[in-house]
């Protein structure tokens, strides 16, 4: 296992939610922290809740448009390992119902991002490095009726990671697919009811309670150390797929 101690992490994502699980798991192993999103003010009170002092690079960038993402990257420099959590909630709506419109912005905020960040990030990555992105349950689980978009998207990952680990090696590529985790985009999707559907969750899942985000955060920072593990996707759902 290769440690993460002084070895830069760039967490696209990383002010919010599982990415920002990412940044305090990584930053408490002793790694260099960049994070990006699109809101500087997220990214700033984020930076205030990892650390007190400054030694956190904050980019805004928006990863569905190269040219930020290549400014992004221009400026980090050559980096160790990067994760990608950043995505916005998905559109539920049934197939017969579908917005076209909306299902390419969802598209485009994750799997076209994932696809820009991988470009540019190579040609950065040191020798040693990974990239890790983000699935979910939902490919496992789908919600219905409304849930083969959001279904096909997450599923397509583990293909994108199998691939791309084959085409950029030694660089390693792996997939993180969560259950249901206690972030601001789970309050984002169901408001006041988050609290009812969690504990009706909790009271069915093998492990008796819904993920905080550094139940999560453990896996990535396995996938960024464990220099066996590649083309893999590792589930962290408390057993959700069981249920
Ligand atoms: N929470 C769950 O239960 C759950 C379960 C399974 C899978 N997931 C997946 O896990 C990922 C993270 O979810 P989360 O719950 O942590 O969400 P979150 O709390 O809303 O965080 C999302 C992060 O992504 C950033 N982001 C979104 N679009 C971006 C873009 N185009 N460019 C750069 N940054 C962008 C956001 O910052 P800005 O808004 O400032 O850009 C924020 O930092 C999502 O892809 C989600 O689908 C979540």
């Amino acid at each position: 296992m290769a440690s993460l101690m002084g070895k830069k992490v760039v967490v696209v994502g990383g002010s919010s939610g599982i990415g920002l699980g990412v940044a305090s798991a990584a930053l408490a192993r002793g790694a260099e922290l960049v994070i990006i999103g699109r809101s500087q003010d997220k990214l700033l009170k984020a930076r205030r809740a990892l650390s007190s002092d400054d030694q956190i690079k904050t980019v805004t960038a928006d990863m569905t448009l190269e040219h930020e993402i290549a400014a992004a990257f221009a400026g980090i420099g050559a980096f160790d390992h990067l994760v990608s959590t950043a995505g916005t909630p998905p559109p539920g709506d049934p197939i017969a119902e579908t917005d076209a419109d909306k299902v390419r912005r969802f598209v485009d905020n994750k799997l076209i991002g994932a696809v820009l960040l991988s470009k540019h990030a190579a040609r950065k990555l040191r020798p040693g490095g990974s990239m890790t992105f983000t699935s979910g349950i939902n490919k496992d689980k789908p919600p219905v009726p409304g849930g083969a978009v959001v279904s096909a998207i997450a599923g397509s990952f583990s293909y994108f990671a199998r691939a791309l680990s084959l085409e950029l090696a030694p660089t390693r590529v792996n997939i993180v697919s969560p259950g249901w985790v206690d972030t601001p985009m789970f309050d984002e999707l169901v408001g006041d009811a988050k609290a009812s559907y969690f504990e009706a969750m909790a009271a069915r899942l093998p492990v008796g309670r819904i993920a905080a985000p550094a139940d999560v955060a453990s896996a990535y920072i396995h996938a960024m150390e464990s220099d066996f593990t590649t083309g893999e996707t590792l589930h962290v759902d408390g057993g959700q797929r069981l249920i």
